[in-house]
């Protein structure tokens, strides 16, 4: 069975701040794109990666993953990840027109343990069309109102924060982004408003995002040393 990862990684990174694009920013001196490409397609559970870069980086990360060799294509991404996700999911039609599932990895997600990708697409090969990874939520959680006054606490028990990969069904992945031209930062979040249900497996710690300095100094120290 064809498992295409789509790999959203043109994004500018503001929050970091690092001066590049945050996929080719280097954590022990190889960047997180090519740990997250390398990741999936280690996994033993996908065989094709489509990179969405931003534009003017295309050759650059080419360059970057060129040693996985020819089961890795990038294209150019969007302003949002969304559109750059939709640019890579038109690849991948083109380019592995026999996927018969599909996930999408942020490359800013670049320590996520195999067994959390292998899950995603075992739960689709299952017979689940959409399968996100989720953590329970560890603080209380409390909705306030516009001047920050507690309104309530929530009952965390019945919520999750959610990760990628993502994976779906590639008829389910197309017909959510082809009804929808919303942005969403969540794929699943597509796929609900569509109508279909999501399944949950479980996430892990090391599948953090990194988003700002204080990430980069967590994967620098503990999640790099512990990756393959
Ligand atoms: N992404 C993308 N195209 C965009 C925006 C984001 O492919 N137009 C990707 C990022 O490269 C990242 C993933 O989506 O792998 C998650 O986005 P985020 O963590 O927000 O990364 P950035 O947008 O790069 O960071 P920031 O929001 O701080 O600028
Ligand atoms: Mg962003």
């Amino acid at each position: 069975m064809d498992v295409v990862a789509l790999v959203p990684a043109a994004g500018r990174g503001t929050r970091l701040g690092a001066g590049v694009p945050k996929a080719l920013v280097p954590v022990l001196g190889e960047s997180l794109l090519l740990r997250a490409v390398r990741g999936l397609l280690h996994s033993g559970s996908v065989h094709h990666v489509v990179v969405a870069a931003p534009a003017e980086q295309r050759g650059r990360m080419e360059c970057e993953l060129a040693e996985l060799g020819d089961r890795v294509q990038v294209v150019p991404g969007g302003d949002e990840r969304t559109d750059s996700v939709r640019a890579a999911l038109d690849a991948a039609e083109r380019f592995v027109p026999t996927a018969e599932v599909v996930l999408v990895h942020d490359a800013a997600r670049a320590f996520t343990p195999a067994e959390v990708i292998r899950a995603v697409v075992a739960e689709v090969v299952a017979g689940a069309r959409a399968v996100v990874p989720v953590l329970p939520v560890a603080d209380t959680v409390k909705r306030v109102d516009a001047d920050g006054t507690v309104l309530s606490t929530v009952d965390r028990s019945a919520l999750r924060t959610v990760q990628t990969p993502q994976a779906f069904t590639p008829e389910v992945l197309r017909e959510a982004y082809a009804c929808s031209q919303d942005v969403a930062t969540d794929d699943a979040g597509l796929v609900e408003r569509a109508g279909h249900p999501v399944r949950t497996v479980p996430g892990h710690s090391h599948s953090l995002k990194i988003t700002t300095s204080f990430d980069l100094a967590v994967a620098e120290t503990v999640l790099a040393p512990a990756h393959d």
